[in-house]
């Protein structure tokens, strides 16, 4: 029996009947990270409600708060349903990206870490209703957590009323798996995080929850829903290889110990394709501290490479999600999910020493990343916690193709059309061409050596060129630039399909 406590079995309903409860213009506060632990049915039942309101002439729209992004049960369907009026804090769905860049949505798009610290100091308003998917109920109402647990800990704290999806269809092997650390609390009172290692276990395995706030519990058995990732290809397979060199050449140099640090792997196909080239690496015994354990942090288990991983959900394909789902039992030693204000906290990822490796769209020859903005004004998802781990990790790493729409963009390019980690940031930039290491370098030499490895051939003898006249021009000589010609590129691009001149 999955909902052990009597008090919230009297709740039981329909998901219609929960969605009853969600007012329009209201906030609501709802699970899920990357495509894991996302409610299921009742924003289903939500988006049939407001499209019933629209239909009869009635304004419903509601403002959606999450872990990161969800499904497409949740963000999807809400989109679909047009009701959506404002969305934070990571998006990746394609109906809801289309609307914030025909500007239907508002979204406010934030470091991850920030999201619990800035509901709890109010600025993002009331919490009205949570709505959080859980894998189980304990006789005394706290909660087993599902398959992520992203800011779940603090809806159920702040909301006014909650609403429990309890899903069947999650291992009941989960349980025990999570640690829920309560000790946050706001300045001046905020303490150290008693953290030091990535396998360190500091809190309790169960949300904790005031079965009167309860509303509404619904039953539901659906699997978590992702996106496959692409198969690596070679230009994947290239940009692996050269961080695998670049992490033996600092082992060998002293720089790391033979385990590495602790791992720090981004979302999407490249981060996942590294992953899948350090099974075949000289590293053993190695951890990950991280946001999420994709596929290819999997593989790296199986293969006993991987110690452990801790992480705030799983972004797993939906195999990966099932072949998990069928063999928890071997894997649950070995995974911690937390908060992801832990997970992605600057003081524990400073403290651990993380090796930071995350996507970009586009990198300046400076080295500004982009991760965020194509042409620097459509979002593609958002910051997500690239910016957590990229301040304050051990090594921050970036890593994209050279180029992309089949070789119509740089992405090397002399300005970033919008900036997400300043140079400062950023110490190593790797793609399939080649890797620059830009610790100690001042802008001109950062230049050099990014223009140098990291640039498509195709793109390359432009950037030359640009940084000589710029170097003639520029009206400064530390990070040399010509102001009518640096966002050229992104220009063409707009107006012609290509960057290429
Ligand atoms: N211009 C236009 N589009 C670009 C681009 C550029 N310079 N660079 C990448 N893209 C597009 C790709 O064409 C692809 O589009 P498609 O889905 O229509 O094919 C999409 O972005 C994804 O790119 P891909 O090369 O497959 O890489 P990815 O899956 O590794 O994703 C990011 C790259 C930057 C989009 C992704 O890493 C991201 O969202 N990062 C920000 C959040 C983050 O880093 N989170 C991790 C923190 S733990």
């Amino acid at each position: 029996m999955r909902i052990g406590c009597n008090e919230l079995r009297a709740k039981i309903m329909s998901a219609e009947e929960a969605a009853s409860f969600i007012t329009s213009g209201s906030t609501v506060g709802l699970s899920g990270f990357t495509g894991s632990g996302y409610p299921k049915a009742v924003p289903l039942a939500l988006a049939a409600r407001i499209e019933a309101a629209h239909a009869a002439g009635d304004p419903f729209k509601v403002r959606v708060w999450t872990g990161a992004s969800t499904g497409p049960e949740l963000d999807g369907a809400l989109a679909k349903a047009d009701g959506i009026e404002f969305r934070l804090p990571y998006n990746s769905d394609p109906l809801v990206r289309d609307k914030i860049n025909r500007g239907e949505m508002q979204y406010f798009d934030m470091h991850l870490s920030q999201v619990a610290p800035l509901a709890w100091q109010g600025f993002l308003g009331p919490l009205d209703t949570a709505v959080v998917e859980v894998s189980g109920i304990r006789p005394d109402g706290s909660l087993i957590p599902s398959s992520s647990v992203g800011n779940n800990k603090t809806w159920l704290d702040r909301a006014k009323q909650v609403i429990l999806e309890v899903n069947a269809w999650q291992n009941d092997a989960l349980e025990g798996m999570h640690d829920i650390y309560y000790g946050t609390a706001l300045p001046p009172n905020r303490v150290p995080i008693p953290l030091v290692r990535p396998d360190d276990r500091i809190g309790q395995p169960y949300f904790r929850c005031d079965p009167g706030k309860v509303v509404a519990v619904v039953q539901t058995h659906a699997q978590d829903r992702n996106l496959p990732f692409s198969p690596p290809d070679e230009v994947a397979a290239g940009i692996a290889g050269h961080l695998l060199d670049f992490f033996a050449h600092e082992v060998k140099k002293g720089r790391l110990p033979a385990s590495l640090l602790p791992l720090q792997s981004g979302v999407g196909n490249i981060a996942n394709a590294v992953l899948a080239g350090l099974v075949d690496g000289p590293f053993e015994n190695m951890t990950a501290y991280t946001e999420v354990i994709q596929d290819g942090m999997l593989d790296l288990m199986s293969c006993g490479k991987l110690r452990m991983a801790s992480a705030t959900a799983f972004s797993l394909s939906p195999e990966a999600a099932a072949a998990l789902n069928a063999d928890m039992h071997r894997y649950r030693d070995k995974m911690i999910l937390r908060p992801q204000e832990i997970s992605n906290h600057p003081e524990l990822i400073r403290r651990l020493g993380c090796l930071a490796m995350n996507g970009l769209i586009e990198a300046d020859i400076y080295g500004n990343v982009n991760s965020t903005h194509v042409m620097g004004s459509r979002i593609q998802n958002g910051i997500g916690g690239s910016g957590d781990f990229a301040r304050n990790a051990y090594v921050s790493i970036f890593m994209t193709p050279s180029t992309a729409k089949g070789g119509k963009i740089s992405a090397i390019v002399p300005m970033a059309s919008h900036v997400d980690h300043i140079t400062q940031d950023v110490q190593v930039i790797v793609t399939e061409q080649g890797l620059a290491d830009l610790r100690g370098l001042s802008p001109k030499q950062r230049s050099k050596v990014i223009i140098e490895n990291c640039a498509h051939p195709d793109y390359k003898p432009e950037l030359v060129d640009y940084a000589r006249r710029a170097a003639e021009r520029s009206y400064g000589q530390h990070s040399p630039s010509m102001l009518n010609e640096a966002l050229s590129w992104h220009q063409r691009f707009v107006e012609t399909g290509s960057m290429l001149p």
